[in-house]
């Protein structure tokens, strides 16, 4: 199902009545969470949702996609930061029902994996919601000549710093390296909500839609999921025909 709206307002109003909807019919969803410019909209607006008493996330249980490595939760960028200002310090959603993949240097297949188990013990991710980077990243799963499968520490490409460090005040203040949910892991939700916003993603949106499948671009195997709807805004919308 693909969706394009005027402006980033509608788009946001959209996500956020496609979450509340999950929530509703399904009071126990696991969430699957993003950061980033593109989501804040739709967590203001499911706030206000919230402040209404149309949904109730009680019984919500959330799990992270990505996280720096090696950056204070208390860090203004830290995606932990993110979530409980613009979103969990607002809903009533119980703080054992956060996760976020773990922030130890364990070794891929360990420590990690456990992350994905956590999600599969929980009977999956009901609805993932996933940003785009301009280069096609999913979380952190960077443009590579391998993609991994399951929750691992990847190392942040030169587009995603030289993009993301512009909210940092030192400019080597920001980690380069990163957790993220692997592609695998992303693929198994039953329900991905993908969202893009503005010219800088036109570009890459079109990929999306060519029917290619390449390690080069992350987001291009978002193709091979059977329920996916994309919200886009006019601009992120340019070259999709
Ligand atoms: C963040 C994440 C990233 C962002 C992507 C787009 O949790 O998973 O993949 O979704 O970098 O970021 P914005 O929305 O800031 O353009």
């Amino acid at each position: 199902m693909l969706y394009i709206f005027k402006n980033y307002d509608e788009l946001s109003c959209k996500a956020a009545s496609i979450v509340s909807s999950q929530v509703i019919l399904k009071p126990n969803s696991v969430l699957g969470l993003a950061t980033g410019a593109t989501p804040l909209g739709m967590y203001q607006k499911l706030k206000k949702i919230y402040e209404k008493g149309i949904v109730d996330f009680s019984n919500v249980v959330t799990f992270n996609i990505d996280e720096y490595l090696d950056l204070d939760y208390k860090n203004p960028n830290s995606y932990h930061y993110y979530m409980y200002n613009n979103f969990f310090n607002y809903i009533n959603i119980q703080q054992e029902n956060i996760n976020f993949p773990p922030q130890v240097n364990g070794k891929v297949g360990d420590l990690y994996q456990e992350y994905d188990k956590r999600i599969e013990d929980k009977g999956g991710i009901d609805l993932q919601i996933l940003g785009i980077g301009i280069n096609g990243h999913i979380g952190f799963n960077e443009p590579n000549q391998e993609l991994i499968t399951c929750t691992h520490i990847t190392k942040l490409s030169e587009d995603t710093i030289n993009v993301n460090n512009g909210f940092f005040s030192r400019k080597d203040e920001m980690p380069n390296r990163a957790i993220s949910l692997g592609i695998g892991s992303i693929i198994k939700a039953k329900n991905i909500l993908l969202l893009a916003s503005g010219k800088s993603k036109a570009n890459i949106i079109a990929k999306i839609f060519n029917n290619k499948i390449t390690t080069s671009n992350p987001s291009s195997f978002l193709k091979l999921h059977p329920n996916i709807t994309t919200i886009l805004d006019e601009d992120a919308a340019k070259f999709v025909s």
